[in-house]
């Protein structure tokens, strides 16, 4: 069964990401117990010993400290089986100048990849594609990111995302085109203007009746 169809069978409302367990650089890796209340980052990439996915393991590793201040954990898979991980561990420190901080999914069987839908037969049978997941504390899907195999990823975007994800939640607004943290945050249409008055009371910028702006609230979290 499928992401897709799992989540049918979950919940009607919301892409809520299921349980699984598989082999991992930690040990048995239990999805839901290792993600506790956090925010979960999971990332796939095509396979060990491969020059893109080596970078991109490096600079997740160098940005651990802003995904802990956010409450997030960060978990990669592939399809390579744990000795191979653990190979390509001593590469990645050595080339990247940073030891791996976070665990990768041993995906030898593509259990895992096959449930969240990370191999694409028109790209490749037998490999997983280069997508990120942001999953939230409720285990909700709340993005969804694939990128060429060629293309290493940008984390600070993920991280963007983050921010702003934490910031709908805590303060009912949404952020901007190209928004970085301080600007102008905008309020959900789902709020209604009396609702607003409350929740923004020093007011803002209603430069349309659905495109009212007001400063960013206190940091996200
Ligand atoms: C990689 O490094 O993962 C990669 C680079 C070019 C094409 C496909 C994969």
């Amino acid at each position: 069964m499928t992401l897709r169809q799992e989540v049918r069978h979950v919940s009607e409302a919301a892409d809520i990401v299921p349980d699984f367990e598989q082999d991992s650089t930690i040990g048995r890796f239990r999805f839901y117990d290792w993600a506790g209340s956090d925010w979960v980052i999971l990332f796939s990439h095509p396979h060990d010993f491969t020059p893109v996915c080596t970078t991109e393991l490096g600079t997740v590793a160098k940005l651990k400290p802003e995904f802990d201040k956010r409450g997030v954990k960060v978990v990669g898979l592939s399809v390579d089986p744990v000795d191979s991980d653990e190979g390509w561990a001593v590469d990645i420190e050595e080339t990247q100048g940073t030891a791996l901080n976070f665990p990768l999914i041993a995906d030898h069987d593509r259990k895992v990849s096959t449930l969240l839908d990370l191999i694409h037969p028109n790209a490749s049978d037998t490999t997983t594609v280069r997508t990120v997941l942001v999953i939230d504390p409720g285990r909700k899907l709340r993005l969804t990111l694939t990128y060429p195999a060629s293309t290493g990823r940008n984390f600070e975007e993920i991280l963007r995302v983050v921010d702003s994800l934490q910031l709908t939640d805590a303060h009912k607004v949404a952020t901007p085109a190209s928004s970085q943290q301080g600007d102008d945050v905008i309020i959900l249409p789902s709020v209604t203007n009396e609702a607003a008055r409350a929740l923004f009371p020093n007011g803002g910028d209603e430069q349309k009746p659905y495109l009212r702006k007001v400063p960013q609230p206190a940091a996200a979290q």
